[in-house]
Order: C-alpha cells, then structure tokens, then sequence
C-alpha cells in the first residue's frame, strides 16, 4: 500500500483536538429548544371537518382543518419542524436573522417562532404576497423584503444571509426531511387516528397540495411506512410545474410566471417535492380552485384560502369517480389556511374580473355534482 507521504509512519502521530463548545451558546440552544417544544405541548389537534355528502352515496368527505394552529396555516407544523431541525443542527445561532424565501404562510408560522427563541426574521416573498400576509409577518415582528421575480426568492435569501450572517432556513430544500414522516404526530398520523372511529376509517383518497412538496411527501411516506391502501393524490394550480414534471418525469422544467394560489404551484420542481411517493396528479384550474373554496363556505360555513379550493376540487372530482364506480369509502384532503387572508383575492368579484376567472361554469359543476353525484364534463 502507498502511504501519502506527509502521513509520517515512523512516530505516534499526535492527538489533535479542537472543541469549539460555548456554555452560553448551548444554554441559549436549550432554552430554544424548550420554547419551541413547549409552544407544541399547548397546542391542540385540528379538527378533522366534514364536508355534507348525500348519505346514499356511501362516501364520507373530509378536510384536516389547519388554519386553527396558533398562526393559522398549515406551515404552523412545518415553521415548528425547521426551526428545531435549525437549531439542532446548530444553525440557528444567537441574535443572526433567520431569512426565508416564502409566497406568505410559512413566513408567518417562522415570524411567530423566530420571535418565540428572540432572533430577527426577515421574509423574502413576491411583491404580490397578500396584504394580510405581510401584515402578519409584521405583527409577529418580522421584515418583509419583496422581489419581482418569484423565480429570484431563492438567491435573494441566500445573499441576504451571506449579508447578515444569517441563516436561510430555505423551506423548498429541508421541508421533506425537517419534518418526522414515521409519526411524531405528523399530520398523517393526526389523520388516521382522527379517523379511527368513521365508518370508513381508511381513506380511500387522501388529496394534498403542493408549495414545497413537504406535506404531500409527509403523508405519503406515512401511508406506506404504515403499510395503508390509501392512494394519495397531488392537485396543482396554474403556473406550475409539479404536474408537469410529475407526468414527463422531467426534474428541469420550469414556469415563467408565478402561481395566483398563494402557498401552491412553483415555478420550478422543489427539492422538497418526492415524486415517486405520489400516486396521482391533477391540474386544476385557478377558477376552478375559487370556486371549489367558495362552495366550502355554502357547505360548512368558512372561507379558506385558494390552495383549499385546489384541493377539495380534486377531492370533489375523486368522490364522482367513486360514486360512479358503486364505491363506497373516505376521501381526505386539507383545509389549509383561513379565507380572511385573501378577502381581497378569492372573495373579490373585482380581482376576478381583473384576473380574467369566470368561475361560473366551474361553480355550475360542483352544484351539479353535489346534487347529482355525476361529474359534469
Ligand atoms: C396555503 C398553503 N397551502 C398549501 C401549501 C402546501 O404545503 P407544502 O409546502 O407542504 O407543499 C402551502 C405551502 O406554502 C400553503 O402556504
């Protein structure tokens, strides 16, 4: 065997040693680290809503209602995960800023838990991000720094940590693996056990939409950890690229506009986004995802935001195969965050028309469906 030969083989080599522990950093980490874990202990479960089916049809339709976590979305669960996979992995550090490329709601779930440990938190968004949204971030005491291009969040964020000596917390990249896929009561687990007592306690279908691509590989690595029969669907809205890049197999492709549903639809395939864990994908009209979330409010009486609409349009659509089938079961998918973020947006008959959304037709359909239980063509 060669030996390199700055490696002396002729004498003992000495014992080299750097310990680069700090007492106070560590103290800081820990009282971090219990914050964070003590905002989970006060927290409750969400409810597991249903949503009114025709009791002949044998189909039960649900939504996990995360808009009723402390800062109301879904990324409640996802700011909890990357915060303590930061600090643990030692890279959230005293007084640095956190940054975060975000379209708006995990920037409001990171402000609430940046201000949680004391470490400034900037977000880095579309100018376009809802009003509410940056309202939010400030209220929890973050910055908000907007970009034109959605497309340039991510090295705005990187450059902006290099500036500070921050960290980019970068949510698209660890989602996937900052949050506990085998338990943990993650979101699937809440799922199943809210489900224990229905008269269908597995879901047939549960349908997940996608900004990172986290909550769609969480679920779907639970179902087969778990080894469910559950199939799990992704639905996508206008520019974006997960249907596409799913159905071609094609990691590159891109969009060159942003997504109109806010916290969905990326204009390139996220990192955090597992394809082989999906069963299915489908493309859903943007007028179709406000018309699904203004039926939601006809039907249980809350608004929610658009990327809900994405989803319970996909549910809806998945429920008329079954009933056309003579199937019987449980489909669930995802109450995501509240509508009053975005009664500027989906709630306005103005940004429609500006937006050039008839939602009539698509409106018509779920009608019809829900009276009917056939899919109108
Ligand atoms: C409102 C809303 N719905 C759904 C999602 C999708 O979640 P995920 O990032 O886990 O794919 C997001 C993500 O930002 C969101 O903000």
């Amino acid at each position: 065997m060669t030996v390199p030969q700055h490696i002396r083989t002729d004498e003992p080599m000495a014992t080299l040693d750097v310990d680069r522990s700090d007492a106070a950093y560590r103290k800081w980490l820990k009282e971090a680290v219990r914050k964070v874990q003590a905002d989970a202990n006060r927290s409750a479960d969400t409810h597991l809503l249903r949503f009114p089916l025709p009791e002949t049809w044998g189909i039960d339709l649900y939504l996990k209602d995360e808009s009723t976590h402390p800062t109301g979305s879904l990324k409640h669960r996802l700011a909890r995960s990357l915060f303590l996979y930061g600090l643990c992995n030692g890279w959230i550090r005293p007084d640095r800023p956190v940054i975060e490329a975000s379209s708006g709601s995990t920037a409001v779930s990171e402000a609430y838990f940046a201000k949680l440990i004391g470490v400034p938190f900037i977000a880095v968004m579309p100018r376009t991000t809802s009003a509410e949204k940056c309202r939010l971030i400030e209220f929890h005491g973050g910055r908000c720094h907007f970009v034109d291009d959605p497309r340039r969040m991510y090295e705005a964020s990187a450059a902006l940590a290099a500036e500070t000596g921050g960290h980019y917390m970068d949510q698209f990249t660890y989602a996937e693996r900052a949050t506990d896929w085998r338990g943990n009561n993650n979101i699937a687990e809440s799922v199943y056990r809210q489900m224990e007592l229905e008269r269908y306690p597995e879901p047939a279908w549960i349908v997940a939409t996608a900004g990172t691509g986290g909550t769609s590989a969480t679920i779907a690595r639970y179902v087969h950890y778990m080894q469910y029969d559950t199939r799990v669907c992704v639905a996508d809205p206008e520019n974006s690229c997960f249907f596409e890049g799913w159905t071609t197999g094609d990691a590159g492709v891109t969009t060159d506009r942003g997504s109109r549903i806010e916290g969905i639809g990326r204009p390139r395939m996220e990192p955090s986004f597992v394809p082989g864990a999906v069963d299915r994908m489908m493309k859903v009209p943007d007028a179709a995802s406000v018309a699904a979330v203004r039926a939601l409010e006809e039907a249980i009486g809350r608004r929610a935001g658009g990327s809900t609409g994405t989803g319970l349009w996909s549910a809806l659509k998945i429920v008329s195969e079954m009933v056309a089938a003579g199937r019987t079961g449980s489909v669930v998918t995802l109450l995501c965050d509240p509508g009053d973020r975005y009664l500027d947006k989906y709630y306005s008959d103005d940004w429609l028309a500006a937006q050039g959304l008839d939602i009539a037709p698509y409106r018509a359909a779920i009608t019809s469906l829900l009276a009917t239980g056939v899919w109108p063509d």
